[in-house]
């Protein structure tokens, strides 16, 4: 393929791409957005293999690369639950970080890559080098971490070590220390000391940045470090004067970044508050609410017939899906009740948390694959208001998103989180397993207001319950 024609197809491909990430921010047009950057990326593969710069000798090695790498990719994505992307997708960001450092390195020592250039250009070269691995280094460690906090192999309550944003500093004035150092050094193994040195300490820095990060605060980490696996990317790029990478590496970053800051807005935090750490508590751990939100009164528990004899004398009723519909896989029975009251002439509609569930657009996935149409699925901000007017609001394995004590508890951790005020409809059902806590770790005064209700068990059993009363009356 000549150069011209290499050329041509990048731009196909980075065109393909930001059509891709049109596609995606929509879940009508989610499903071409996908196909745009399936092509995007053919196009992008094809285009680099059979390009000028790989030699006929580099391409055995290029598809057995592939092959390997094609083989894990198709058995992670078949065996992974629904549940667990978020850890896989942290696994993948780790990997684009480690190859971003193994390219640093491997560039730096080639004695071809800087053979050419004048002393400005490899000046350029090596500082792209080491910005390159350090970037690549922190997202590394630090998607590893988020990866053993998500899995629950770590635990989510933050590490905070003393004196650590002095730490940081420390860790920053000998990064800078070392690329100077870098940047002088005579030969290559002079400046291998230096670079080793930095990358150690990026590596730490990594793993004490999301340490410090708390199990409510995740969701952030999660879109934070897409950024900047994207940033990665794209110095990976820079140190392979790949264009399509760098462009590719910063469409990743910026939207990365942006999803971070509506990630941060969703949840009432401030971007650089989160990074600093100490946010959130262990997942898992039931956190006591205190004052006004100390949990009074008793939860009402109710069956499954009860349940459907609300629903059926409801006008007004709005379904809100958690990650305990993610776990059961209950959406296609939700569906089912929503069809069911719809035809009964019940208005029922869906509200959606920013950060329901474990991944940025989880609940929207699992509702659009039970074919629930787009029309009666809303922002939580777009039916907030509306909780008041109606008669049942339905919590199917939502905890966290939910919870009052946001409101009213300044000191819970997930306080100023925006909620779906659920409470304020004439009743409150609540389905869940237990008692327990969300990933918060925070207890739930809802669970003992007097117009609320638990149907505990299993979301899919005890819908499929509600489903078969509503079938027979
Ligand atoms: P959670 O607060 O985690 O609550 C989910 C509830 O589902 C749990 O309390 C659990 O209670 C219940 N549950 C689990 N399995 C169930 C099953 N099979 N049937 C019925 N219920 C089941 O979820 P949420 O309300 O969706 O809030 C999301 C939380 O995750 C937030 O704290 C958010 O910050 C965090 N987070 C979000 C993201 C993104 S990007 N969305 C990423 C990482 C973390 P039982 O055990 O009693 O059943």
């Amino acid at each position: 393929m000549s150069e011209s024609l290499a050329t041509v197809s990048y731009i196909g491909a980075t065109i393909l791409f930001i059509l891709s990430l049109g596609g995606l921010s929509n879940p009508e047009s989610s499903r071409r957005g996908n196909l745009y950057g399936m092509i995007g990326m053919t196009i992008a593969v094809l285009a680099t293999i059979f390009g000028p710069r790989v030699t006929m000798a580099g391409i055995p090695w290029i598809i057995g690369a592939m092959a390997v790498g094609g083989t894990v990719g198709i058995y992670a994505a078949r065996k992974v639950q629904m549940t667990q992307m978020p850890e896989l997708v942290a696994l993948m960001h780790s990997l684009v970080g480690l190859a971003a450092c193994l390219v640093g390195f491997a560039n730096y020592i080639d004695p071809e890559a800087a053979a050419h250039l004048t002393s400005a250009e490899k000046a350029i070269h090596e500082m792209e080098i080491y910005i390159g691995i350090l970037i690549g280094a922190v997202t590394f460690s630090g998607s590893i971490i988020a990866f053993g906090k998500l899995s629950g192999k770590i635990g989510g309550k933050p590490l905070l070590l003393p004196a650590r944003h002095w730490l940081n500093l420390l860790g920053l004035l000998i990064v800078i220390y070392c690329g100077w150092q870098f940047l002088h050094a005579e030969s290559v193994s002079a400046g291998m000391v230096p670079l080793i040195v930095m990358t150690a300490i990026a590596l730490l820095f990594g793993i004490h940045m999301v340490m410090a990060i708390g199990g409510a605060d995740m969701p952030v980490v999660v879109s934070m470090l897409n950024s900047y696996s994207g940033w990665a990317a794209a110095a990976t790029g820079f140190m392979l004067s790949n264009d399509l990478l760098i462009v590719t590496g910063a469409l990743v970053g910026s939207s990365g970044a942006i999803l971070s800051y509506i990630m941060c807005k969703a949840m009432n935090r401030h971007f650089i508050s989160v990074i600093a750490g100490g946010f959130g508590t262990g997942g898992g751990t039931v956190v006591a609410a205190s004052g006004d939100a100390q949990p009074v009164g008793e939860a009402v528990p109710v069956n499954a017939a009860e349940t459907a004899e609300l629903l059926r004398e409801a006008k007004n009723v709005i379904i809100v899906p958690g990650y305990g519909m993610a776990v059961a896989q209950a959406q296609h029975t939700v569906y089912e009740i929503t069809k069911l009251l719809r035809e009964k002439g019940i208005n029922v509609r869906f509200g959606i948390h920013p950060v329901a569930g474990r991944m940025p657009g989880h609940m929207n996935v699992l509702l659009a694959e039970a074919k629930v149409p787009y029309d009666i699925v809303f922002e939580m901000d777009e039916l907030n208001e509306d909780f008041p007017d109606t008669d049942v609001a339905m919590v199917i394995g939502a905890n966290d998103i939910v919870n009052p004590a946001a409101q009213d508890d300044p000191n819970s951790p997930i306080a100023g989180m925006p909620v779906l005020e659920v409470w304020k409809a004439k009743t409150s059902i609540v389905m869940k397993r237990s008692m327990a806590s969300g990933y918060a770790g925070v207890d739930n005064p809802l669970f003992y207001k007097e117009n609320n209700r638990m149907l505990f068990g299993d979301a899919k059993k005890m819908l499929d319950e509600v489903l078969t009363v509503l079938k027979t009356q």
